[in-house]
């Protein structure tokens, strides 16, 4: 397997110039310039809004934003481009299932299955709806090595279960998850299966058909794509029974008036989902980050941050005084979440800055994990993507070695 030169892709990511040690990839990624300049591009020469104009500036917009779900279709494996919905981020296409399928799909005593490792996304919106539809969530656990408890969700998903919600990677456990035998669990039971993919997508291949899920939701902004831009894919048959979730231009085929009364029909898919104005350059954008991602090749992609995984729980399981977390890096993505003994998880990243290098810390979205795993005052979390070298392994270990040092003098002064 060729595996892409992490150095030589550096030059492509004008941010990296400032040399700031960037290992917060799990909250955002950084953008190549062939995604600037896309976007640019796009709306110094074809820019218009797009389905509303017969002019030929609209009709080109219209082109490059339809062709960029085709982009995503073929990145993700989709049967169709028509079941690419683009919408904000993960969040919203995650709401967007929740509020139009949930909503008239749930009754008083039916369950949502849902792992303790989502996302507040994953999380909340499911929340919601089960409250407002006298549904009821249920929430598995991890086993002791921080995967996820099969048996604890095979004894969950029962006949009362309508929709098993997932996520694919954990974002601050980094936690792989085997969707396909989640999916095959949900639909045993007439279920259907949601997958969270804002942390797999970009990392690793992801293919729709071989998930066998029937949602899947991701963001561009942590896939070198723009902010603002992000996927719900659906199965067509699925989709096609929903009811909008948003409503006004572009997810109406006509709206006739007779009698005093609205009779609107809604357009096919996916515009029946992308009410008004869209994300029209995000979208532009999003596919240039597909066809980089495509370049450098998903498999390629995994082994790289699989490598630099290893090697950072290598260096970093060598420094004393410091918890890691977390599956063994075969079963993780390239999340790497630890604290420092002693120290609250905002101090060390605080330090860390202070050296040059960007962690995230805090409960990352996801509370309910950290107060099941005893974690009250949450974790510090680095992250790595395609441009991530050893190098920003080595400075963090260092700069967490000298941390560590710095504490181990206070506390031998403090005895003095
Ligand atoms: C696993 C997971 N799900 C969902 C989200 C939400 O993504 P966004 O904020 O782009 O909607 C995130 C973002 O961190 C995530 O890590």
């Amino acid at each position: 397997m060729h595996v892409f030169n992490p150095y030589e892709i550096r030059g492509d990511f004008p941010l990296l110039s400032r040399g700031i040690v960037y290992l917060d990839n799990a909250a955002t990624s950084q953008k190549p310039r062939q995604v600037i300049e896309a976007v640019a591009r796009f709306y110094e020469s074809r820019y218009a809004n797009i389905h509303r104009g017969v002019h030929r500036l609209s009709m080109e917009a219209s082109e490059a934003y339809e062709g960029a779900h085709e982009v995503v279709a073929g990145f993700i494996g989709a049967r169709s481009w028509r079941e690419v919905i683009f919408v904000r981020n993960a969040t919203e296409a995650i709401n967007l299932v929740a509020y139009s399928w949930g909503l008239s799909n749930l009754g008083r005593g039916d369950e949502i299955v849902v792992s303790v490792m989502e996302h507040h996304s994953n999380l909340l919106p499911w929340h919601s709806v089960a409250r407002r539809a006298g549904a009821r969530l249920r929430i598995v656990g991890l086993r002791g090595d921080y995967t996820l408890d099969y048996e604890e969700l095979e004894r969950a998903v029962t006949e009362r279960t309508k929709l098993v919600a997932i996520t694919q990677v954990s974002n601050v456990l980094g936690t792989v998850v085997d969707v396909r035998r989640v999916a095959r669990l949900a639909h045993s039971v007439g279920a259907l299966c949601l997958v969270d993919g804002a942390q797999s997508v970009p990392h690793m291949p992801v293919n729709v058909r071989e998930l066998e899920c029937d949602f899947l939701a991701f963001s561009g902004h942590k896939m070198l794509g723009p902010s603002g831009i992000g996927v719900l894919w659906g199965r067509e048959d699925v989709l096609e029974e929903m009811e909008p979730f948003l409503y006004g231009g572009d997810m109406v085929r006509e709206v006739r008036y007779a009698g005093g009364a609205l009779e609107p029909s809604w357009n096919e898919l996916p515009w029946k989902f992308e009410a008004g104005t869209p994300n029209i350059a995000g979208g532009v954008g999003l596919a240039e980050a597909v066809r980089y991602l495509q370049r450098l090749g998903m498999e390629s992609v995994r082994l790289h941050e699989l490598e630099l995984t290893r090697y950072a729980l290598k260096r970093l399981s060598e420094l004393e005084g410091l918890e890691l977390y977390g599956p063994p890096p075969e079963l993780r993505g390239g999340v790497v979440p630890f604290n420092v003994r002693g120290l609250d998880p905002h101090t060390v990243a605080a330090l860390l800055d202070q050296r040059g290098i960007a962690v995230r810390s805090g409960f990352h979205c996801a509370q309910p994990l950290h107060e099941y795993l005893g974690l009250r005052e949450g974790t510090v979390r680095a992250s790595f993507y395609v441009y991530n070298v050893k190098e920003d392994v080595d400075a963090l270990a260092e700069a967490l070695g000298g941390i560590l040092t710095l504490l181990m003098k206070e506390a031998v002064a403090g005895r003095k």
